[in-house]
């Protein structure tokens, strides 16, 4: 071309030559690309539109309307549609519809999935509009790490997960509230707690107490800081459970006793720490102590009836003494907690991977649509209720290998004072 011609100086004129012709063809060019996209786009909104009118018709989420001729389909109006990805669309309600009618009876997933998708959020907006974004994966299908943090106080939220819209959920150990955590063997239980007590373990506010017969949660791990003392582990000597969980009530009862006039409630302070009460594989520790050989009568208490009793006051009182407790079970059958009671003592609920009829017991009926899908969960997903948000899907953070949970417990754990 006769630009390889022109002398190379001077630099300002070369390139004042260049842009003549060619300016011009890749402005022509530019032109005709947009018009070329907007074209597309307009063909697949198009297209989107008679898409999504089939899918809510086969969802019955329209209206039938009697006409002379016989019966006419009315569907939600398509308003301005943006291919993404993600893809998003408004669309404007039927008279007596909810935001929620796309979402319900597995709707969600079913449209998702004919639009080309993997799930579906629904964003109200303004009036009768809705905006439908068609997710292309599984939001929490990504891990995500958590840094060496700690919390200075029981008072700061710890990060519990992630929700599927990328919110990062807190929660702090002194708001009043106990943790239930349920999931099959392998749903990441207990790597959820690695990340949740690693990151209490400096706070000079918070004692990590409790029993856990795998000794891995608790114990050995803990050695050397302030909580190890009271943590009782194994299963060589389980009435040391039930003696360790009536001393915690003691402290409770003597917590209550205590209460300043005109308070309702203990003010966790480093002399009374937020005592979180751990209770891992606790219907393990249930059915290890009511196979021990029973004493005879007027000869005491069954050792599993005073874990139960123990705990139950703990739940039921604990929570005006600084008490917290966090549970952690395969499943959160009444019989295996410690009874339907205890059960309901729980403000803060998550269910790793568990089977559709666990998930709605721990959940209510409100899980019941998730239930098929949550049965195959990934390791590290869970459904969360509490925290006054509505029962949501999160990803937990994950801190990697056992050995960097013993690791961040060695370096940051709270040292006893000597
Ligand atoms: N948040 C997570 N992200 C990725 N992998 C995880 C996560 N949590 C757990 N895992 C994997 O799953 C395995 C089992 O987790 P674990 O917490 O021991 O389960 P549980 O206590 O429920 O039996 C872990 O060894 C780890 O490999
Ligand atoms: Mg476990």
């Amino acid at each position: 071309m006769s630009i390889e011609h022109v002398p190379p100086t001077p630099g300002w004129h070369r390139s004042g030559r260049a842009r003549g012709p060619a300016g011009f063809l890749s402005r022509h060019r530019a032109r005709r690309a947009q018009r070329d996209y907007e074209a597309s786009v307009v063909a697949f909104a198009h297209a989107l539109r008679g898409e999504f009118r089939e899918t809510c018709t086969g969802l019955h989420i329209c209206h039938y309307v009697q006409v002379a001729a016989g019966i006419t389909v009315r569907t939600p109006r398509v308003g301005e549609v943006r291919p993404g990805p993600p893809l998003r669309f408004t669309v404007e309600l039927l008279p007596g519809q909810e935001p929620g009618d796309f979402t319900a009876k597995q709707n969600g997933p079913r449209i998702a999935h004919t639009l080309g998708g993997h799930g579906l959020r629904v964003e109200p907006l303004a009036g009768r509009w809705v905006r439908l974004v068609v997710l292309q994966h599984d939001p929490l299908r990504d891990g995500f790490g958590l840094p060496s943090l700690t919390v200075p106080t029981g008072a700061e939220p710890v990060i519990l997960g992630r929700t599927e819209d990328g919110t990062t959920l807190g929660h702090a150990i002194a708001d009043p509230a106990h943790l239930g955590v349920q999931g099959q063997n392998g749903s990441g239980k207990s790597a959820f707690c690695y990340g949740l007590l690693s990151q209490l373990a400096a706070a000079p506010d918070v004692l990590v107490t409790g029993s856990d017969i795998t000794g891995l949660l608790l114990g050995r791990a803990w050695d050397g800081t302030a909580h190890r003392p009271h943590q009782v582990v194994g299963t060589h000597d389980l009435a040391a459970h039930a003696v360790l969980l009536e001393d915690l009530v003691a402290e409770m009862d003597r917590r209550l006793a205590a209460i300043p006039p005109r308070r309702d409630k203990i003010e966790p302070i480093a002399e009374t720490p937020t005592v979180l009460v751990v209770l891992e594989e606790f219907p393990g520790l249930l059915r290890a102590a009511d196979a021990l050989p029973k004493p005879k009568r007027g000869e005491g208490v069954p050792v599993g009836d005073r874990i139960r009793t123990a705990v139950l006051r703990l739940l039921s009182e604990g929570r005006k003494a600084a008490f917290r407790v966090l549970m952690l079970a395969q499943r959160f059958e009444a019989t295996a907690v410690g009874g339907g009671y205890a059960r309901d003592q729980f403000a803060l609920r998550l269910s790793f991977r568990v089977p559709a009829d666990s998930l709605e017991m721990l959940h209510g009926t409100d899980a019941r649509p998730l239930g098929q899908e949550h049965a195959n969960a990934d390791p590290g997903v869970a459904y969360l209720s509490g925290l006054g948000r509505d029962c949501e899907r999160i990803r937990v953070p994950y801190l990697g290998d056992y050995g960097e949970y013993v690791d961040r417990v060695q370096a940051h754990g709270r040292r006893a004072e000597s």
